[in-house]
């Protein structure tokens, strides 16, 4: 066993608007875990490749610029901060335009594996929680507990209508919905570290359920598995 495979890896993985962030930062604060956000990574270099108008359907560009790019995630408390080549880029890296070209980035292979080398560093000193598409499947097929979160498509739209609303911006519901299922076709039809159900995840529909009883039932789980209490 070498020393990396000590610490505990929880993998979140599931479709975009289930929860994950929400869920697995609050897991991760319940059990003094490192939380890691894997998807901000890849918008981070969508943003990158935005500003520096980088052509999406020109992979050779897109990976040199990945080589050439320092991604940290920074924690502090409550504070989540994503750092790109040392600029705080936490709040542009959420915006729409990001959101639908990170398909572009997340697609191609020699990129993945950028990213994945700094994901599966975090493991050397930490136990963690980490939320994506490909966490069970790719980064840590060898993670102690696997969840996958999923959740209607209605249920998602109307979840991300709310939190818009409370941004003060109105959105139509059926867009979102219709956007929604945009991204959930290229999370799970992609060639490369596609989102799937993986034998040994643990499914957990959040479509009925509370922020706390989602919560509840992944902690429940790292209790199962490691008889802590
Ligand atoms: O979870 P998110 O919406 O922040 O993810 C942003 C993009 O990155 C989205 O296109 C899916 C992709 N992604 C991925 O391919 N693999 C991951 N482990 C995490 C995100």
């Amino acid at each position: 066993m070498n020393p990396e495979d000590k610490h505990f890896v929880i993998a979140i993985d599931g479709p975009a608007g289930a929860g994950k962030s929400t869920v697995a930062k609050i897991v991760a604060k319940r059990l003094n875990f490192l939380y890691v956000d894997t998807g901000a990574m890849y918008r981070a270099l969508t943003l990158k490749a935005l500003k520096q108008n980088i052509d999406f359907h020109n992979p050779q560009a897109l990976i040199e610029m990945a080589k050439d790019t320092t991604i940290e995630l920074i924690q502090n408390g409550d504070s989540y901060r994503v750092l790109l080549d040392g600029q705080d880029v936490s709040n542009e890296i959420r915006t729409e335009q990001v959101s639908t070209n990170s398909h572009f980035v997340a697609s191609i292979h020699e990129i993945r594996q950028l990213l994945w080398d700094i994901q599966r560093s975090y493991r050397k000193n930490h136990d963690i929680v980490m939320e994506g598409r490909d966490i069970g499947s790719k980064v840590f097929p060898d993670a102690q507990l696997k969840i996958y979160l999923d959740a209607s498509v209605q249920e998602r739209a109307k979840r991300r209508y709310l939190q818009l609303k409370q941004q003060g911006i109105e959105e139509d519901i059926e867009k979102l919905q219709r956007e929604i299922e945009i991204r959930d076709q290229r999370d799970k039809n992609r060639e490369i570290a596609p989102l799937k159900k993986l034998d040994d995840a643990v499914v957990i529909d959040t479509t009925f359920m509370t922020i706390e009883q989602v919560v509840s039932a992944i902690i429940d789980l790292y209790k199962e598995k490691t008889g802590k209490v």
